[in-house]
């Protein structure tokens, strides 16, 4: 459903990507984990076509996402690493905004969007203008305009950064309820995050994946041992 091959991107005399390639499939939940700096926001926004790559092509469902970057973009939900949220509306104003945008057809856009409220536990501050909620509600903001023209493909970057362990439990808890029939691209640099949500993992160091696996064959070592996450991590980065 999703392939890209030979990625690179530089900006300036940086290389952000150095030559990624990868296929997706349908319905998979697949973690990008890698330091900060590694390339994973570039690699993302490349994906969702925002960015254009220096060389190489991103294929979704046969599709050239340059060539048909509108078409794509429907069928993407994309949190950006600081989602543009107008923070003087109010969560169901923007909400809204964001479903005419995405061209929701007017007469589903006030079901999708009081759908969306209720699936990222957005109902009790619907009323409420954004600049007030907390980061945790902001974040949840972020991805219901991600979500409410219900696309196939969720792109998530670094969704739980700088919220607080109760606020990162329940947008986890979120994310796995959008699951569902959807492929889901989450990045992050935290270990634990990738352990609770994904079921398979690109670890990305330097613009390069340096791992792709199934996270069970990755925390298994050639001898059959179990390794944790943490050392795979550490050993491919050092
Ligand atoms: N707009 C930009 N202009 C210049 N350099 C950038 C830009 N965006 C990212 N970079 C550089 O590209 C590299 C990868 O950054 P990024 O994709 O943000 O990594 P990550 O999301 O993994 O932290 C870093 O060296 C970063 O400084
Ligand atoms: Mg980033």
């Amino acid at each position: 459903m999703i392939r890209t091959e030979k990625l690179t991107k530089y900006f300036g005399s940086t290389q952000a990507l150095k030559g990624v390639s990868f296929e997706i499939q349908k319905g998979e939940i697949v973690g990008f984990l890698g330091r900060n700096g590694a390339g994973k926001t570039t690699l993302m926004r490349v994906l969702t076509s925002y960015l254009p790559a220096s060389s190489g092509h991103v294929i979704i469902d046969g599709k050239d996402v340059l060539k048909h970057s509108l078409a794509i973009r429907q069928k993407i939900g994309y949190l950006p690493e600081t989602p543009p949220l107008y923070s003087n509306m109010t969560v169901r104003e923007y909400v809204r905004f964001a479903a005419q945008l995405k061209d929701v057809p007017a007469k589903k856009i006030s079901a999708q969007v009081e759908k969306v409220l209720d699936q990222c536990y957005l109902r009790n501050v619907a009323h409420r203008t954004i600049s007030i909620l907390s980061k945790g509600y902001q974040q949840r903001v972020g991805i219901a305009q991600a979500i409410v023209n219900d696309p196939e493909i969720l792109i998530l970057d670094e969704p739980t950064n700088g919220l607080d362990p109760v606020q990162i439990q329940r947008v986890r808890e979120l994310i796995r309820n959008l699951e569902e029939e959807r492929t889901v691209i989450i990045s992050t640099h935290i270990l634990s995050e990738i352990e609770q949500i994904a079921e398979r993992v690109l670890i990305i160091k330097d613009g390069m994946i340096v791992a792709d696996d199934t996270l069970s064959n990755l925390l298994c070592d050639e001898q059959g041992w179990q390794q944790s996450l943490e050392d795979v991590f550490l050993r491919l980065n050092q």
